[in-house]
């Protein structure tokens, strides 16, 4: 409960407020499931239909992007402020997209069926929450993808961490204050996916800050194993 209204007062101060979809995403999508090669023509790369899940989704974003490819789209997040605003934004306003399916919940303890989701997207969210949580997250990830589920997600780096793979914190800026972020690297990524999802491509976008620290975010495509 913390927790949730942490990021409720966060998504409050209008942090988080992304409105368009992520480079990672868009990419992942045109790559993997379905790529665009004219005006309006598309080579669908997986099973039809694509049931499309963005968990932690924030205030939709990615909702908004997976309908706009014919995806019917699904999306969750702890915040009660974000799913609401998300409730304005793509049932009222936009009217693409039914409330019912943008819930309140916590990614660790999921109320969806068992293999409902071909498609799962988590940007920016399992390093978002201790270690503990993203593992149950994942076994939750799991349980309501069909077999061959293409999966990606994004964690935050830090050069000075070392190779410790539980770094944790609770945030003491203004952003996010009071949150949950949990650093990765990537042998802390194949450890939390590995034994479930199999790893396709991991990749680190970087940047460099005058004092030599390394600050990045890994973008991950994996596959729900059989
Ligand atoms: C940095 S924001 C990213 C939001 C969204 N994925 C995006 O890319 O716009 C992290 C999100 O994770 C959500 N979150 C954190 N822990 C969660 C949990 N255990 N279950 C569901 N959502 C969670 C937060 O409420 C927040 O919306």
């Amino acid at each position: 409960m913390k927790i949730q209204k942490s990021w409720n007062d966060s998504y409050e101060r209008k942090e988080n407020f992304l409105f368009y979809p992520s480079d990672g995403v868009v990419q992942f999508v045109n790559r993997y499931i379905r790529k665009r090669i004219g005006i309006s023509e598309f080579i669908d790369l997986v099973d039809y239909p694509v049931i499309g899940l963005d968990a932690g989704c924030g205030i939709g974003r990615h909702v908004k992007f997976g309908i706009e490819q014919g995806f019917s789209m699904f999306g969750f997040d702890l915040s009660s402020v974000s799913i609401s605003i998300a409730h304005d934004w793509l049932a009222r306003h936009l009217k693409i997209c039914d409330i019912a399916n943008l819930t309140i919940q916590s990614s660790n303890y999921l109320s969806y069926d068992n293999a409902a989701f071909n498609l799962l997207i988590c940007d920016s969210v399992l390093d978002s929450m201790p270690f503990m949580t993203a593992q149950e997250t994942i076994g939750e990830f799991y349980r309501i993808s069909k077999p061959g589920t293409y999966f990606y997600s994004t964690y935050i780096f830090k050069s000075t961490l070392g190779t410790s793979w539980d770094w944790e914190i609770v945030i003491e800026d203004k952003h996010e204050k009071n949150t949950i972020q949990s650093y990765f690297d990537d042998t802390k990524i194949y450890r939390l996916l590995e034994p479930l999802f199999e790893i396709v491509t991991i990749r680190l976008f970087s940047y460099s800050s005058n004092d030599n620290e390394v600050n990045g975010r890994w973008q991950v495509v994996a596959k729900r194993r059989g």
